[in-house]
């Protein structure tokens, strides 16, 4: 069973001043979503289902609707104040969408219809790489033929000071946005808080990059990297 903590680390009020917060930590999400955006553009949809797994408030979720509003969109999160978020953000007249709230090993995928595209945004760091490695397999399973694994998360080498350099980077670009209001080190000391209570467990890109080869992709492109922040589309 996955540990709860990365989920109560979403209660109500961090969820209220999610998208603010990550507009200023977590790198540059316009550009993201404009990533993801042009993603969509290329992708080849045939079964009409999408999956967003750690939703959120439905930041990312958003733009697969925008794409395709016609399609049936999951969502999965295991914060339920995130999720309700989501459900304000994204629920429309007409259009099909499902909430589910729950932890990413407690979803019952055989019950879920085959997706064209998984989408997931900066929740998977949350796991052991057990857990992240097993998810891949499920997520894998669950696209049909041609169908996209889209990953955006943190990412950190594995050496100690490789990892400090990019922590370095990540919290001088937060210093920046905030035009150096508050001194680096309380950023990087508010950031290591924060990690510690979201259970933050992030292997390395390249890790990935092999794991997602490993559970059967056949095309695995990595699509940026700044800092901690990454994205790898893996096609079956
Ligand atoms: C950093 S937020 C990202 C939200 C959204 N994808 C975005 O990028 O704006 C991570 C989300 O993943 C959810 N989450 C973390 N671990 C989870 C788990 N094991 N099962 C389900 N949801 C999880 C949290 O509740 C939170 O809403």
């Amino acid at each position: 069973m996955q540990n709860t903590q990365s989920t109560e680390a979403y209660g109500k009020e961090r969820a209220s001043r999610y998208d603010q917060f990550a507009s200023v930590t977590m790198g540059d999400r316009k550009r993201q979503r404009s990533y993801l955006q042009d993603l969509l553009h290329r992708q080849p949809l045939a079964h009409g289902a999408f999956l967003d797994l750690g939703c959120g408030t439905g930041f990312f979720s958003e733009v697969l609707f925008e794409h395709r509003p016609d399609f049936n969109g999951h969502l999965v999160d295991g914060s339920a104040d995130m999720l309700e978020l989501a459900r304000q953000r994204v629920q429309k007249d007409g259009r099909r969408v499902s909430f589910q709230h729950a932890l990413f090993d407690a979803i019952d995928w055989p019950a879920l219809p085959v997706f064209d595209v998984v989408f997931s945004g900066y929740a998977i760091h949350h796991l052991s790489d057990a857990a992240k490695w097993t998810l891949f397999g499920r997520i894998h399973a669950s696209l049909g033929p041609g169908g996209a694994f889209i990953l955006f998360d943190n990412f950190l080498p594995r050496q100690p000071d490789d990892r400090d350099l990019i922590e370095f980077l990540t919290c001088r670009e937060i210093e920046r946005k905030t035009r150096h209001v508050t001194p680096l080190e309380q950023i990087i000391e508010t950031d290591r808080k924060l990690k510690a209570a979201e259970n933050d467990q992030e292997a390395s890109f390249e890790e990935h990059l092999q794991q997602l080869r490993a559970v059967g992709f056949g095309h695995v492109v990595p699509v940026f990297l700044e800092a901690r922040y990454g994205g790898i589309v893996a096609c079956k």
